[in-house]
């Protein structure tokens, strides 16, 4: 066995399982008013396995981090379940949900300012051991160096500063930290979205390395399914805190039955021009407050095709064509 993946026992569970997942904050906006309510996520369901990434896309403010939070344990959800690797991480007793802490490692978009700039490598690296486990210091110092190994950086790092590496580099390293305890699961917030392209790919390409030799499952935020396109087996797309379309990648990349997904295909520079997106949809409008949502389908707004029916009623998250939509004519799409 790997010793990267010592102690983990592989589980029959799916890693994540969220069923109906909500946020709402509470917006105070004075001593003597109401608070506003706002929903940032707004029931979410969906299965990650091991070895799988779930890519979550939608425009700014659709909810993403927030839903990143509440899968990496940081914030509890409004209601809904999660259970990770089978074990309730809302409602389960304490004991589990500790041990999740473990099992659950976030990668963040920007590397500068995740790692601490008086630490060296090595130390940024076995901190997480430090806290967490027993092994003594000759022990942690190597399992370090065997991670450093993995994420493609060299030996001599080990003695380096964060300010002494290049921007792909410190998200390896911030990778190789987050994997320090052997988790099931890594939730990465637009990893790769504050690198240059040509890097982009070459993490994009660590993470999907990483993911075959030790079983990760990931899930995955970003606003750029150029991105998406590349590392994720299964989409959730993400408009105003709902999912209005989610399933296998290539069937959605292939023939998108949301307006909004076809729209955000549209606009994805060398996916625009696939037979995939046959008609240009252009967004128009602004993005809703999520303060005031529309009444019915949460993008009846801007949606081309809205009709009365879409702005009175909220169409239901259903099945056609093997994949999840929130739209009343998304048969129409399957043959348009
Ligand atoms: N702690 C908070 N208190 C109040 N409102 C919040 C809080 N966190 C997020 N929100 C609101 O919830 C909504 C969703 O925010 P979130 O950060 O999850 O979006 P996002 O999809 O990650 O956006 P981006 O692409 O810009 O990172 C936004 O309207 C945001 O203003
Ligand atoms: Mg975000």
């Amino acid at each position: 066995m790997n010793p990267l993946q010592a102690g983990r026992t592989p589980s029959v569970h799916p890693v994540v399982e969220a069923t109906n997942l909500k946020r709402v904050y509470e917006i105070r906006r004075g001593f003597m008013r109401a608070p506003d309510h706002l929903q940032a996520v707004g029931g979410v369901s969906f299965t990650v396995h091991a070895g799988k990434t779930l890519a979550v896309v939608g425009e700014s403010g659709c909810g993403k981090s927030t839903l990143a939070r509440m899968v990496s344990l940081i914030e509890s959800p409004t209601s809904g379940e999660l259970k990770i690797t089978g074990v309730d991480a809302v409602m389960g007793p304490e004991e589990g949900r500790l041990k999740l802490r473990k099992a659950v490692q976030l990668v963040f978009q920007n590397p500068y300012g995740s790692l601490n700039p008086r630490k060296k490598i090595g130390a940024i690296l076995e901190a997480p051991l430090e806290i967490n486990t027993a092994l003594p210091p000759a022990a942690r110092a190597e399992k370090a160096r065997a991670m450093l190994a993995l994420v493609g950086l060299r030996p001599e790092h080990y003695d380096r500063y964060p300010h002494m590496f290049s921007g792909g580099q410190r998200q390896r390293i911030a990778i190789a930290r987050a994997l320090m305890l052997n988790p099931a699961l890594v939730v990465a917030d637009e990893p790769v979205s504050a690198l240059d392209v040509s890097i982009q790919a070459q993490v994009l390409n660590l993470l999907a390395d990483l993911q075959q030799s030790l079983g990760l499952a990931y899930l995955f935020i970003s606003h750029d399914l150029g991105v998406v396109r590349h590392i994720a087996h299964d989409v959730l797309v993400m408009y105003l805190g709902h999912a209005v379309e989610q399933g296998e990648k290539t069937a959605l990349f292939t023939r998108p039955l949301h307006p909004y997904t076809q729209a955000l295909l549209a606009s994805t520079p060398g996916l625009a021009g696939s037979s995939a997106v046959k008609q240009r949809i252009v967004l128009k409008g602004e993005l809703p407050s999520p303060l005031n949502p529309p009444t019915g389908c949460v993008f009846s707004t801007r949606c081309p095709h809205a009709t009365d029916r879409c702005r009175a009623e909220r169409p239901a998250l259903r099945e056609v064509a093997g994949r999840l939509v929130a739209c009343h004519y998304a048969e129409d799409f399957l043959t348009a």
